[in-house]
């Protein structure tokens, strides 16, 4: 067995990503879902989230750009009602409104996951990215999101989509994101691969701490049911 003990894993929701990341995901840690315009992050998060909901757990959905109309408009498009249905129970949908994000996550964030305290729960933050731009001081953006990871992994396990930009189909690490991707237990890209005359949708994990991942590159479709990834398949 190549599984490493002392770590509780739990399952990601998301069709065929169990498979890829050695078993799920690390319970109580922090995971950076890093992916490129449209490539499916608001979709991954909301299937992560629902996989909480059916096993009873509760559910926080942070957004700083949704609001919650239009969130359970693309849930229940996609056929998830259990969101509507938990709403202000199970499933907490917060709005971060305002240019504070500092105070959000220091403060108002905690504040929101306090009624869960002792239990744990699974968290989306959806996208972290106008945080970046807004607090550009390297040691003070360190110093936030070190706290911030630390108070999520106390709470539960947490998915963190971060826009990507640039060639869509490459992996560049651009120096702004650098902190959340080296303070973060793991990296799970989403890319997409242009293939003659179509933009393959891939999934590759960069990173996964205590875990033994795949290293592959692998296509997945997002279809009116969520995410499928095909993991036995080669790009193209
Ligand atoms: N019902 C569906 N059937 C097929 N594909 C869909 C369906 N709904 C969404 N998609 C695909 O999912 C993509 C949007 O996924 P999602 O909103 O998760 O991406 P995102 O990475 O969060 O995008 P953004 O950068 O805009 O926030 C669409 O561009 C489309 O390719
Ligand atoms: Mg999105």
């Amino acid at each position: 067995m190549t599984q490493f003990h002392m770590v509780e894993k739990i399952s990601s929701g998301i069709a065929g990503f169990d498979a890829l990341s050695g078993g799920g995901l690390v319970k109580n840690s922090v995971l950076v879902l890093y992916g490129s315009p449209g490539s499916g992050k608001s979709i991954f998060s909301t299937e992560f989230l629902l996989e909480g909901l059916k096993n009873g757990e509760k559910v926080f959905y942070i957004s700083l750009e949704q609001d919650v109309d239009s969130f359970l408009k693309e849930a229940e498009s996609l056929g998830f009602q259990e969101f509507r249905q938990n709403l202000n129970n199970n499933f907490i949908f917060t709005k971060m409104t305002g240019h504070d994000f500092k105070n959000f996550l220091s403060v108002e964030l905690p504040k929101v996951l306090e009624s869960r305290k002792g239990k744990h729960s699974r968290i989306a933050i959806d996208p972290l990215t106008p945080f970046l731009w807004e607090i550009k001081d390297q040691v003070l953006q360190r110093n936030i999101l070190g706290d911030t990871f630390n108070m999520l992994r106390s709470f539960g396990t947490a998915l963190i989509a971060i826009e990507k930009y640039g060639d869509i189909s490459k992996l560049e690490l651009s120096e702004d994101l650098a902190i959340p991707l080296y303070l973060s237990d793991g990296v799970i890209l989403l890319s997409m691969v242009y293939n003659e005359n179509f933009y393959q949708k891939t999934v590759s994990i960069l990173k996964l701490r205590f875990s033994s991942h795949s290293a592959g590159m692998h296509p997945f479709e997002i279809t009116n049911k969520g995410i499928q990834i095909f993991q036995d398949q080669p790009v193209f």
